[in-house]
């Protein structure tokens, strides 16, 4: 059966086929009014999320399913119970497990001991969803991702990690501009890396902003993740360079610019670039829902073996 759970399980044309449903289903919705009828998920968040949580339910009610989200606060998972009695017993009621987690192991154990597909919504390592809308809302500017050239600028983390892993299954380059010491996960790095040398994309890290000069695409996300309680100010001077602004943008010469969201305003992006002509950002988080919606029906429509 299969998962969602880092984007290393999903070959290159598992998600273009997914990039190519879920462009459909934004085209003519209508058409997918009864793809999951009948099916129920739940969705659990061990931390906060806006267009995580809100996609993925409406996603399920746009394709006739029902989503369920269950409440962190009475009965937390991995607290009351074992995340293997969880797993168990949700498979029990429900056709599919979101869930967002503080550590990667539970999203493996919630697949290893359920029996409905898991779906990843953000962990200590991967955030895959996002990587997937993130490359579509791209597709929607370049037909071909193999020719797009997208730099992530600041804080190497989850969405570095997944990007680097998409880009590599969907044959695009991606650099990571990130300060030294605070770049991707080494060894999802080294992992893209031998995906991109049969995909033909190419995948850098680097800390030189320079390097990515003719991009297209600059990407940035908080410089503090979910988790981790230091203030912005404490690591301002760290990746002020690394902030998307006017300054970059000129010197770079890229013309899109990408954000996850939630975005701290004139920290790891500034107000004039959000709000601007160049800014995709709104696509991208409607993008969610109907990549998310992609991933639901493919999974939940899945044969089993
Ligand atoms: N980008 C993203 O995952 O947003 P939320 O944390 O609000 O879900
Ligand atoms: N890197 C961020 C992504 C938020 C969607 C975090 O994990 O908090």
């Amino acid at each position: 059966m299969k998962h969602f759970l880092t984007g290393f399980d999903w070959s290159s044309e598992d998600m273009l086929n997914l990039l190519y449903l879920a462009r459909d289903m934004k085209k003519d919705p209508a058409k997918y009014r009864s793809d999951l009828l009948g099916k129920s998920i739940v969705i659990l968040f061990e931390k906060p999320s806006l267009r995580t949580r809100t996609t993925f339910d409406i996603a399920m009610s746009r394709l006739g399913g029902h989503a369920l989200y269950l409440d962190q606060q009475n009965g937390a998972i991995g607290k009351r119970e074992t995340v293997k009695d969880y797993a168990r017993n949700l498979s029990r009621w429900t056709d599919g497990i979101v869930a967002r987690v503080f550590r990667h192991d539970t999203i493996e154990e919630l697949a290893r001991y359920g029996t409905v597909p898991v779906v990843n919504a953000l962990c200590d390592l991967y955030h895959p969803g996002q990587a997937l809308a993130d490359f579509q809302t791209v597709r929607e500017h370049y037909d071909d991702l193999s020719k797009v050239k997208l730099a992530y600028f600041g804080d190497g983390n989850n969405v570095t990690n997944s990007l680097l892993i998409t880009g590599a299954k969907l044959g695009a380059t991606v650099t990571a501009v990130c300060p030294k010491g605070y770049g991707p996960d080494v060894q999802i790095y080294e992992k893209a890396l031998e995906i991109a040398s049969k995909t033909g994309a190419k995948l850098t890290v680097t800390d030189d902003v320079d390097a990515v000069k003719g991009y297209d695409v600059a990407y940035t996300d908080t410089w503090v993740s979910m988790g981790d309680d230091t203030p912005l100010d404490a690591v301002r001077a760290r990746y002020m360079k690394y902030q998307i602004n006017r300054e970059l943008l000129d010197r770079t010469g890229i013309s899109w610019v990408l954000h996850c969201q939630p975005a701290h305003r004139e920290y790891e992006i500034t107000s004039e670039i959000m709000d601007g002509p160049m800014s995709l950002v709104y696509d991208q988080a409607e993008n969610r829902m109907h990549v998310h919606a992609a991933i639901l029906s493919t999974l939940l429509n899945q044969v089993r073996s």
